[in-house]
């Protein structure tokens, strides 16, 4: 047997995604089992065209991401709704009552990928986001003004002071993600938020700053939104996520692009983590010395924030001595998608078991 020293390996609870893009049709084949080879659980954003607007489309996208999951492992896709101006409180309330959907994901129109159908006069979503705090059900919100006079990189602070904050004083009840946050201020509105908030944190926006999408040249493979920002920024999504703060839990906003897509004039925004996601954020843990607090962030936090319960199966996290190699890419159809490349070495290994270690 191994030196436990030299490369300890240990159980946690299997972790969620509580963000993630499958896609559809080759690239959701492509994606669906490196989720599923990582998570018991994840909740899937409901970005398509045309966007999963009601109970009728969750149900038939949440059939067509089964029919991806390998038979080896056990996996279940949360299904989230498309808010627009036009959603009806009732049809969002069918879908929270026969469990159909579990959440409903706020994108301010022109915000990112597919937000067209989003919303531009937030008044208009007020009786949905009434019915919503009335019933429970969280609001998923993906936290940038959608304005081309605010600098892309002050996107997320001011969307928090003139969208975010009048609808939590609107609806103090109301449940909100603050989703893929990435920067210092993020986390504090959280922090001091008050009651029913909190925010998912991406792997990418643990790994890296802006410098490496743009210093000594451009690279497409690394930009997403919300955008990389400063180093502090980094910084202080690391003390968040290793805070064992239970309002911080990992959503990786696993963002699959084709190549073609990113390797181009106008690359799409997205990054593509789901194949080496929970290793890399195990090194992230190791190397800030918080491997011990991985597990209330990738396993634990998120499902209480949902009022689920944990995870009965678990995940084996083993270090190696050498670095572990990830694909660099998976095959969709004629295409393929570049998986996120942290930068620096990956010593741990994830595998999925009920077994208990021996
Ligand atoms: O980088 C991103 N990609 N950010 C988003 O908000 C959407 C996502 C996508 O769907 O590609
Ligand atoms: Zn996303």
């Amino acid at each position: 047997m191994a030196d436990p020293r030299i490369m300890p390996a240990f159980e946690i609870a299997c972790p969620d995604d509580w963000h993630v893009h499958f896609r559809d049709g080759d690239v959701l084949k492509a994606v669906v089992p490196e989720t599923a080879r990582s998570f018991a659980r994840a909740l899937v954003m409901p970005n398509l065209l045309p966007p999963v607007r009601c109970d009728s489309d969750a149900v038939a996208y949440k059939r067509r991401i089964l029919a991806s999951v390998p038979d080896e492992f056990e996996f279940e896709p949360l299904m989230t709704l498309y808010l627009t101006e036009e959603s009806e409180p009732k049809l969002v309330e069918a879908a929270a009552v026969a469990g159909t959907a579990i959440a409903v994901k706020l994108y301010p129109a022109g915000a990112t990928t597919n937000s067209a159908s989003g919303v531009r006069n937030f008044d208009k979503i007020a009786p949905v986001l009434e019915k919503m705090a009335e019933i429970g059900m969280p609001l998923c919100v993906h936290g940038e003004v959608a304005d081309e006079a605010v600098d892309i990189f002050d996107r997320e602070t001011v969307f928090l002071e003139r969208v975010l904050e009048p609808i939590r004083r609107r609806n103090p009840a109301l449940k909100v993600v603050l989703e893929h946050v990435t920067t210092r201020e993020g986390v504090e509105y959280v922090l001091n938020g008050g009651g029913g908030i909190a925010a998912t944190i991406t792997v990418h926006h643990l790994a890296i700053n802006r410098n490496i999408m743009l210093s000594g040249g451009m690279r497409p493979h690394y930009y997403c939104l919300p955008v990389a920002k400063r180093e502090c920024h980094r910084e202080a999504l690391l003390s968040a996520a290793t805070s064992g703060s239970e309002r911080f839990f990992l959503g990786t906003d696993s963002a699959p692009h084709l190549k073609d897509g990113k390797e181009t004039a106008v690359a799409c925004a997205g990054i593509f983590t789901a194949t080496c996601a929970v290793p890399c954020l195990a090194q992230i843990f190791d190397d800030t010395g918080a491997i011990d607090r991985l597990e209330a962030f990738a396993s634990v936090n998120g499902a209480k924030f949902y009022d689920l319960p944990q995870n009965s199966g678990k995940i084996i996290l083993e270090k190696c001595e050498l670095p572990v190699e990830y694909s660099k890419a998976v095959s969709a159809g004629d295409d393929s998608i570049a998986v996120f490349d942290p930068g620096f070495p990956i010593h741990w290994k994830a595998r999925r078991c009920r077994d208990k270690l021996r």
